[in-house]
């Protein structure tokens, strides 16, 4: 098989078997040929929380975790942060290259014109309860619009799939806007098509009396640097969801709102709200070390530390720093930032912490830049779920169109009960007054 290869002597039976190696991985199938006997089922690698295992090929970001480097189609984010725009990358993610003029012109005009949302999709938001969480209602009611679409199943045609992209990445912003709306109990705004995706975002969200909302240049583009960096991130839990969902042929309204509730979770995109409840828990500069110390003893983790990928500083955290500085000279410096670079100081210093390759990611300092826009904290993993959906779609197109993926199902090592008859509930054991 020559060089490419790796050789595996089983010692179970002495056998040596060839396994080819492509692109730095075996594939786990090779591995089913080694076997103890012919109704051996053959060997597995077990694998939980994917640590060492790739999921699918893919050609749209590249991170190297240890040298903190994330390209989008081989752009570096830096540069992208730069000089691009969220739409633009959104493009350059679903299509692989940067649009020229007219085919940028085109998409911004596609997604403009697709914001509004049916009226009976505002009374499906109209349904959930005042204090509604607003990432629930954001999760229901992308889940909703498959009805109101169900065109949409036709998953391989792509003149259909164009316009689900088209409409999914323009209402998430809106459906994000109106569950902020619904939840202070204001009238909804409605879309405005002069403005850019963000200014527009911003506008939904904020306007009131005013004719025309104007919104602040500094703070649209701030918001537009923080959409570029949240729009992809390779195989995250919540991608790996779309994937696997949309491995099973689903509408992508069905697959984005599990994958929506994916990065609800805490330890994903929920980890910028836990930040500011941290940040706030602390409360001041002095009580950091004290906090520092119960992080140590295991007693909970520091959130917006730590990456499952990036063993080095997380280079969107680097840019958002800076982001956070440019926000502060409109919005005046929010105290939480002192006690946040203290927290990093320290962390940074400390053995725990740098034995085990703990930086500050992404959403250390993302919740403190929207506190300072005025965003709520319930809406921090919103934000992050806005741009996200770009990177859903990308991830799922390509799923859909690599002929090597099947309905994701992966294997089990079972090790519950053997084989035993059924027991009779009066042969069952008593175990309490309240269940006997
Ligand atoms: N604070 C304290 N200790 C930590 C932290 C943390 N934030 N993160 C990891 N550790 C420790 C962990 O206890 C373990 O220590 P030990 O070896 O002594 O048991 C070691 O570091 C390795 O941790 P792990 O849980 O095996 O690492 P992981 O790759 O499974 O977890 C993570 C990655 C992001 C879930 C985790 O670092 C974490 O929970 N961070 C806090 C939540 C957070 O900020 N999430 C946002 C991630 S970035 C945005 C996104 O992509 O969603």
């Amino acid at each position: 098989m020559g060089a490419n290869s790796l050789t595996i002597t089983d010692n179970r039976t002495g056998k040596e078997y060839e396994v080819a190696i492509e692109d730095g991985t075996i594939r786990a199938m090779d591995l089913r040929k080694i076997k103890v006997s012919d109704d051996d089922f053959g060997l597995m690698t077990y694998d939980p929380a994917f640590m060492n295992t790739a999921s699918c090929k893919s050609r749209i970001t590249f991170i190297d975790g240890d040298l903190g480097i994330l390209r989008y189609r081989g752009y570096p984010i830096e540069q992208l942060a730069e000089q691009s725009t969220y739409l633009e990358v959104a493009y350059l993610l679903l299509h692989g290259e940067l649009p020229n003029e007219g085919q940028l012109k085109d998409w911004k005009w596609d997604i403009t014109h697709h914001t509004f949302l049916h009226e009976s999709i505002k009374m499906v938001m109209d349904g959930f309860n005042y204090d509604a969480h607003p990432m629930g209602m954001l999760i229901g009611t992308i889940g909703a619009l498959s009805t109101f679409y169900p065109e949409a199943k036709d998953i391989f045609d792509e003149e259909c799939r164009k316009k689900q992209i088209y409409r999914l990445l323009a209402k998430v912003a809106t459906i994000a806007a109106f569950s902020y709306r619904h939840r202070k109990g204001l009238p909804y705004a409605y879309p405005d098509n002069d403005l850019s995706y963000e200014g527009n975002f911003l506008n939904m969200m904020f306007k009131t009396t005013e004719v025309k909302y104007e919104p602040n240049p500094v703070l649209e583009r701030a918001l537009n640097v923080l959409f570029i960096l949240h729009a992809d991130h390779e195989q995250n839990c919540s991608t790996n969801a779309m994937r696997s969902i949309g491995s099973a042929q689903t509408d992508p309204y069905s697959a984005i709102a599990g994958a929506a509730a994916a990065l609800y979770g805490p330890l994903h995109g929920g980890a910028n709200e836990a930040v500011l409840r941290m940040l706030r828990e602390i409360g001041s500069i002095q009580r950091v070390p004290e906090y520092i110390k119960r992080v140590k003893e295991g007693e909970f983790r520091l959130m917006g530390f730590g990456h499952r990928v990036y063993k080095n500083y997380d280079p969107r955290a680097t840019i958002i720093k800076k982001v956070a500085y440019e926000v502060f000279e409109v919005t005046g410096k929010d105290p939480m930032l002192d006690i946040a670079l203290e927290l990093e100081r320290i962390a940074l210093e400390d053995e725990y912490f740098v034995k085990r390759k703990l930086y500050p990611n992404v959403d250390f300092y993302s919740g403190i830049i929207y506190k300072a826009m005025r965003f709520p904290v319930e809406m921090f993993p919103v934000l992050f779920a806005i741009p996200r959906a770009s990177g859903w779609i990308a991830q799922w197109q390509e799923m859909l169109l690599d002929p090597e993926q099947k309905i994701a199902r992966p294997r089990q090592i079972y090790l519950g009960a053997d084989e035993r008859d059924y027991v009779p509930m009066e042969k069952r054991e008593k175990t309490s007054a309240v269940s006997a």
